[in-house]
């Protein structure tokens, strides 16, 4: 990856002028980081109408500041959606943010014991957040460029089958958050493949694509192992690429073989893979991701039930 992965995007609505840990922060300029701030200056009220006015959204830190920094966000998390005078889509870009950056530690140092329950945190916020506010899917939107691909992608899975699973199922809270959990971490096993062909820009070969494919069997096995996930988050892992019609991987299973939340995993990965900035093609529009899908569904890829309800919620969020 490049230089960028020693930077953390944080979004300035999440930046509290009377208690924000004293960090440097810095200006993205045209591909450079520029010092903003430096770690004993406060920052003021006056910084924020002043980076309000230039349009600037994101303010970043260095990836080695970032354990304090997470440790605030996570514990402010609640307060900060509780507030007032944000409004929806400002919620939105924090929780998003916040989220998108714990999937970084997570990829990053899988040995850290407090994972999980940090997990469960964010998932629980994401839960209320996408359940409660209309805005839920424009918000993810507007963070996906600012962070790399694979992290951002994960917190928009996560937030899609947690909306879907809340508007189909009637589930228990612990279910959902185990379903939230699965959907966060549901390519945990690209940390097994080699950065070389994770940053390519080009198409893959048949062998690379190989090794690709075994990001769903690689991840359930370590995460298996480690024996504290469920086995709605394993299911998740293992099978979001199956296919309805058995042409997927990585068993080939096919129709309601497939457990659910896998087969929902499966329609949300793709809706979200089509609307974010690749390296190789920009994003697609909503009703342009919409229109492929279509195609797929109608050769069997999808649940058509699921797929259909899909269509019509995330519409519907879409317009709103
Ligand atoms: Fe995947």
């Amino acid at each position: 990856m490049s230089k960028d992965r020693y930077w953390r995007a944080i979004s300035i609505d999440s930046i509290s002028p009377d208690y924000f840990p004293s960090v440097a922060l810095y200006l993205r300029s045209g591909g450079n980081y520029v010092l903003y701030k430096d770690p004993d200056r406060m920052f003021t009220a006056v910084d924020f109408q002043r980076l309000e006015r230039s349009f600037t959204e994101f303010l970043y830190v260095r990836s080695g500041d970032m354990d304090v920094l997470s440790e605030f966000m996570e514990n402010s998390l609640t307060e900060l959606l509780a507030r007032d005078d944000l409004s929806s889509v400002a919620k939105g870009r924090i929780l998003y943010q916040t989220s998108v950056n714990y999937v970084i530690d997570l990829f990053e140092s899988p040995e850290t014991t407090d994972n999980l329950p940090r997990c469960r945190n964010l998932v629980q916020h994401i839960l209320q957040y996408v359940a409660k506010e209309p805005l839920a899917m424009e918000s993810l939107q507007t963070v996906t460029n600012n962070n790399f691909y694979i992290f951002a992608h994960a917190v928009q899975v996560a937030a899609l089958s947690l909306l879907l699973h809340e508007k189909l199922f009637d589930l228990a809270n612990d279910e959902m958050i185990d379903v939230g959990i699965g959907s966060l971490i549901h390519d945990y096993g690209m940390i097994f493949i080699s950065g070389e062909i994770l940053d390519k820009n080009d198409a893959l070969s048949d062998i690379e694509y190989y090794k690709v494919k075994q990001h769903t069997q690689k991840g359930y096995e370590f995460l298996k192992r480690s024996g504290n996930y469920s086995e709605v988050v394993l299911n998740i892992v293992r099978y979001h690429h199956e296919r309805y019609d058995g042409n997927g991987y990585p068993t080939g299973i096919k129709g309601d073989d497939i457990p659910r939340s896998g087969q929902v995993a499966a329609i949300c990965d793709v809706y979200s893979a089509l609307i974010m900035d690749r390296a190789h093609r920009k994003a697609n529009t909503h009703a342009d991701a919409i229109k492929i899908m279509r195609e797929e569904a109608k050769n069997g890829a999808f649940n058509p039930e699921i797929f259909n309800q899909f269509v019509e919620i995330i519409s519907k969020r879409n317009s709103a």
